[in-house]
């Protein structure tokens, strides 16, 4: 019984440590074995396709070697077995079954190679993707928004994107809708994909993504969040994010404002509603208060986690330049200096209020 229980222990652990407990996908967002766009679709037929001509082989092998061992056991016998020497047809079969098996497998390998490397079509919304340390800065290029580790797409629309990287090698991935593109210094890698899902009007579906190559400490922070529209809620969203954000509590607009002169956040940070803040070293802060996560996917948005992000970032997200005096991208900019509690929770309030 406890040989029994032991094998039952070991069968669930590979199962486990294989992957199946990343399904279903509302419980598991990061799941690979779900798909949610034609290219994840065309990734996964491949990857089914190979996985069952695998198991079989696996199968077939394991009866097999079952059989050679009953049948070929030492029963007793005196002297030695039977000795075989070549045998034309079984060299035959070992050789050109395998070749069959490969060719089954390399030819849809290669075409969806080819497949999901084609051109993007004309009409595809266009979005550059900039992996920065350690976070995703993300420019609509025909509709001039500039938003940080938050896409909003419309499903079943061909979305673009143009991925590249302004300090080390990251790696760009929503599990569900696609494979993983590294974002590179000095170069721009594609990745183009349309939502399969079916999007209820007035809804919206998320996907998780994150970066996949290790790029320095805070590399496990560096998430974001796809969210899925339909064509309504995308257009709806598109004129949101051009109109600047209304605060409309004076006091509070005053004093955050102020907060942000004080903080020199402007060398870092572009905010529409404020004159000349167009940097573009920390991520965008037009319409904070709208994104679902903040710290690059890994705080909720409230103000409390913006207020204790702003005071101690070293903390929530080691290695974070932002407040690293001596950090050569500093150069001639406003340093950023430091905010009294009574500040801190003015811009925390404020920026919640950008929405
Ligand atoms: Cu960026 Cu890992």
């Amino acid at each position: 019984m406890s040989r029994f229980r032991a094998l039952f222990a070991s069968v669930c652990a590979s199962l486990w440590l294989s992957g199946c407990s990343l399904w279903p996908a509302e419980d598991n967002p990061f799941t690979t074995v779900e798909s949610s766009s034609d290219f994840s679709d065309a990734i996964l037929g491949v990857y089914s396709l190979i996985t069952w001509i695998t198991c079989v082989v696996g199968v077939l092998v394991a009866i097999l070697m079952v059989y050679v061992l009953i049948k070929f056991r030492d029963d007793g016998s005196p002297g030695n077995p039977e000795q075989v020497h070549g045998n034309t047809a079984m060299e035959l079969g070992w050789t050109l079954i395998p070749v069959v098996l490969v060719i089954f497998m390399v030819v849809p390998t290669i075409r969806t190679i080819f497949e999901i490397a084609d051109a993007a079509p004309d009409d595809a919304i266009e979005i550059r993707v900039v992996g920065k340390r350690w976070w995703w800065e993300f420019e609509y290029i025909e509709e001039g928004i500039i938003t940080a580790n938050e896409i909003h797409v419309p499903a079943g629309r061909p979305v673009n994107l143009l991925i590249e990287s302004d300090s080390v090698i990251h790696s760009f991935w929503v599990p569900r809708l696609g494979g993983k593109r590294d974002a590179v210094p000095g170069r721009i890698n594609r990745m183009w994909w349309t939502i399969t899902d079916e999007v209820a009007a007035g809804e919206t579906i998320l996907y998780r993504g994150e970066c996949a190559e290790y790029c320095g400490e805070s590399h496990a922070l560096m998430k974001f969040d796809v969210i899925a529209h339909d064509d309504a809620g995308y257009a709806e969203w598109l004129e949101l994010m051009k109109a600047p954000p209304v605060v409309a509590d004076a006091a509070v607009r005053e004093a955050g404002e102020e907060a942000f002169a004080a903080g020199g956040c402007i060398g870092c940070h572009a905010l529409t509603n404020i004159d000349g803040a167009v940097a573009r070293i920390g991520p965008n802060l037009t319409r904070l208060g709208n994104r679902r996560m903040i710290a690059s996917g890994t705080m909720e948005n409230t103000t409390e986690h913006l207020a204790s992000w702003i005071e101690n970032q070293e903390e929530w997200k080691p290695g974070t330049s932002y407040n690293k005096l001596g950090d050569p991208r500093f150069d001639g900019m406003l340093i950023p200096v430091e905010l009294s509690e009574q500040q801190v929770d003015a811009l925390a309030t404020y920026l919640s209020a950008l929405q």
